[in-house]
């Protein structure tokens, strides 16, 4: 075992798209579990545009502070323990962080340690079983509710979560139309998430190509981007359509988020009796595990297909961050630290 842990540690609050010099590697000694406390090795971080927000300020979690490492969902491996309920070598996930090493008694700020699922990989578990696959299946099935034969409109349809939504609502026998950044996306939102159609946004008017695609309004709009998105959205909703804000990525970089323009066409909502709706997925941690059954069930029928971006290194947190906001990954990003198994004490 490594007799270094390091930590990336949040040294200011970022302005705009986060910098490296926003953080500090630091190293300190692996940490020793104490009595009913055991030492976790991480193998794999996860990245999700929230993080950027809990860099910033208080919000549904409250901000990283100065000095700490940096929040992150993460799965590793028990390497030592004083704790009955964890043995060594057994896989586990929890709320890790930017860090080596971590010692715990079994809770994170993100909720409690678990161990992973029979036969479930760590990329599984941080992705389609995790907090973005879970995120697809509880907000278009929970508060979206598509009817067979619905069209559903999912902006982000290339990342994590969009790509899972355009997978579920197919399988519930729904039209499906992605919006993506760049032809490669859409092409694989089409032929490998099985959309019936994807926009590319960057070729301009999107709601001249939603109306196009779908000339008698979308019934559920699924919201990862908002800002233009969101507008060309709710300019081709249908009567009682459901718009589920699941977030709003194109502005979590702005110096205020709340400062945008506004949602101008917000009238379609009252015309079209329409309702809009957000939701954290926090919010049905009670439900976890059905969500995994559910989204399992459609692995099994070959409903339901995954895509991971795997950076490695954990010199490069900020970069594999960044990813997100620069659009380069396809599917769930995550950052391999080390393969598992371990060694254990
Ligand atoms: N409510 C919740 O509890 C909850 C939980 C998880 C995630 N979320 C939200 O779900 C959304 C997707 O998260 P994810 O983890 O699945 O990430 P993701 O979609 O895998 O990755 C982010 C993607 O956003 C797109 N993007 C980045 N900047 C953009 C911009 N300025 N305009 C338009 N598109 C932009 C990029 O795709 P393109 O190349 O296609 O532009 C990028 O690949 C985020 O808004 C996130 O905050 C919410």
């Amino acid at each position: 075992m490594a007799d270094t842990n390091r930590r990336w540690l949040l040294a200011t609050r970022p302005h705009g798209v986060i910098k490296d010099s926003d953080f500090t590697l630091a190293e300190s000694a692996v940490p020793e579990p104490g009595p009913g406390e055991f030492l976790v090795r991480v193998t794999h971080l996860s990245f999700d545009p929230t993080q950027r927000g809990w860099l910033a300020a208080d919000s549904y979690l409250p901000a990283v502070k100065i000095g700490e490492p940096v929040r992150a969902g993460a799965v590793g491996q028990v390497v030592k323990s004083n704790h009955p309920g964890f043995k060594p070598g057994q896989m586990v996930q929890g709320g890790f962080g930017w860090q080596e090493y971590v010692v715990s008694s079994g809770m994170t700020e993100i909720g409690p340690i678990t161990p992973l699922f029979p036969g479930v990989t760590p990329e599984q578990a941080l992705g389609v079983f995790g907090i973005t696959g879970l995120t697809a299946y509880f907000g278009l099935t929970d508060l979206g509710r598509p009817e067979p034969g619905d069209t559903v409109l999912v902006s982000g349809a290339a990342g994590a979560t969009g790509s899972v939504v355009v997978q579920v609502a197919k399988a519930l026998g729904c039209k499906v139309i992605g919006i993506a950044g760049g032809p490669d996306k859409c092409a694989w939102v089409t032929t490998v998430a099985g959309a019936d159609a994807c926009i590319d946004y960057r070729t301009g008017d999107v709601a001249g190509q939603i109306k196009a695609l779908a000339p008698k309004g979308v019934n559920v709009v699924f919201e990862n981007v908002g800002g233009e998105i969101l507008e060309a959205a709710l300019m081709n909703i249908a009567l009682k359509a459901r718009v589920i804000l699941c977030g709003g990525i194109s502005s979590y970089n702005e110096e205020d988020p709340n400062a945008g323009p506004g949602i101008r066409p917000y009238m379609q909502l009252t015309l079209q009796r329409a309702r809009m709706e957000g939701f954290i997925i926090l919010d049905y941690m009670h439900r976890f595990a059905e969500g995994v059954q559910a989204l399992a069930g459609l692995m099994a029928q070959g409903k339901l297909t995954t895509a991971e971006d795997i950076q490695v290194g954990f010199e490069n947190c900020p970069a594999t961050l960044r990813r997100l906001f620069e659009g380069k990954n396809l599917g769930k990003q995550l950052l391999k630290l080390t393969d598992p198994p371990l060694p254990v004490v």
